[in-house]
């Protein structure tokens, strides 16, 4: 079907943060899969556990047990907090579920807050608590029960509870919302509303997490900890795969019967979560994602003092968002004819989410590449470069 825009370009093959279209030219790829291949395309380790996983059992019924599932939901427990495991195929089907078991653990209380600008996914639920109207127009009625408030107003959010009010929902760092990073203080303040009025707090780390922002999970900046957390993307290194984790007592009220998935949580799809957990914890990922963001935003805090179209550098780790004071997307178009893959959000920020696995000498080619786009767009919006 018709849903997507695409860019004329037909990709072939990939390795690390390299990807071929299929005349053989090679690109530099800043944005691999939307996040999805965070550990960059066909990381060898993930490879190896597809093949020697595919060669033993693809797909186990929950019906059953399969040691994997276990072993990848204690990896998962280990590095968050204490609970128990839902794993699902994709981001928005994690969104959903949230939303069911916030309903039953409402008994009755069933609304959640949810903030402007959020993006949870495209399917019913997630798009009902996806706080961006342009994504909404034409699927109505919605599914009832999200409140929108402003980005980053505690207050707001006070105001809207309701003795219906369940749950806040946020992404720690908004991503297709145009990587707007959430305060510790606030994010503090939305645990301390939560304990104080019983609220689930429930991170979506879909795009932030598996140590994309230079931690494991992007709400340990702020040392708090979620009710409920919820993780795709980077998680399977590839792998369509995703994953509920919720405190123990509330991950208890689903109980058998209540909600299912049939391929959540396969060999496969196991196998490769816990391959990505052997890549970020043996070739340290999280110590190379915070020396690349400092490297990164040193020099595009200089390109911001040369060039005004700049208008703020933003982000954590290896989720940078550069906001334009010009539409972004003709830089995009600029960046692929050579050979540059980078992303465009809400029409003038550019996002950059490089796999955590570049290689300095790639990561500085790109950000020459990039740059240079940067400098001709300043150029032909009629605002030179200035030095200051
Ligand atoms: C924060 C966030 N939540 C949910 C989703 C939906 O995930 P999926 O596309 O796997 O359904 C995305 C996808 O971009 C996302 O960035």
């Amino acid at each position: 079907m018709n849903t997507y825009v695409r860019s004329p370009l037909v990709l072939t093959k990939g390795k690390g943060s390299r990807v071929w279209d299929v005349e053989g030219h090679e690109y530099l790829d800043l944005f691999p899969g939307w996040g999805v291949s965070g550990l960059g395309y066909n990381h060898p380790w993930v490879m190896r556990a597809i093949r020697g996983q595919a060669s033993r059992i693809i797909h186990v019924s929950n019906n059953y047990y399969h040691p994997l599932q276990w072993r990848a939901a204690k990896k998962l427990v280990d590095a968050s907090f204490d609970g128990k495991v839902f794993f699902t195929n994709s981001g928005a089907e994690a969104v959903e579920t949230a939303i069911k078991l916030t309903r039953r653990w409402g008994k009755g209380r069933y609304e959640i807050i949810v903030m402007e600008r959020s993006f949870h996914g495209r399917t019913t639920g997630a798009l009902s608590a996806t706080g961006q109207t342009k994504y909404q127009e034409g699927f109505e009625p919605l599914l009832p029960g999200f409140i929108r408030v402003p980005w980053h107003d505690l207050e707001a959010v006070k105001a809207a509870l309701t003795p219906k009010t369940c749950a806040i929902l946020i992404e720690p760092i908004q991503g297709e919302g145009g990587v707007r990073v959430a305060s510790a203080e606030f994010l503090q303040g939305l645990r301390a509303l939560c304990d104080e009025r019983q609220l689930l707090l429930i991170a979506d780390e879909i795009q932030t997490g598996m140590g994309r922002t230079g931690k494991m999970f992007a709400y340990q900046h702020a040392e708090i900890e979620p009710d409920v957390m919820l993780l795709a993307k980077t998680l399977g290194g590839g792998f369509p795969i995703g994953a509920v984790i919720a405190k123990r007592a509330i991950a208890d009220v689903l109980t058998p019967g209540t909600h299912a998935t049939t391929y959540g949580g396969s060999p496969l799809g196991c196998a490769c979560i816990l391959a990505v957990f052997e890549v970020l914890e043996k070739e340290q990922v999280l110590k190379r994602v915070q020396q690349f963001h400092t490297l990164i935003m040193k020099r595009f805090s200089k390109l911001q003092q040369r060039l005004s179209i700049i208008r703020e550098v933003r982000g954590k780790g290896l989720m940078i968002g550069i906001e334009l004071t010009i539409d972004g997307r003709p830089i995009v178009e600029a960046c692929r004819a050579k050979r540059l893959l980078i992303n465009c959000t809400q029409e003038n920020i550019l996002r950059l989410l490089p796999a955590m696995t570049i290689t300095k000498v790639q990561l500085e080619r790109a950000l020459f590449i990039f740059e240079q786009a940067l400098v001709s767009a300043a150029k032909s919006a009629h605002q030179p470069a200035v030095s200051r």
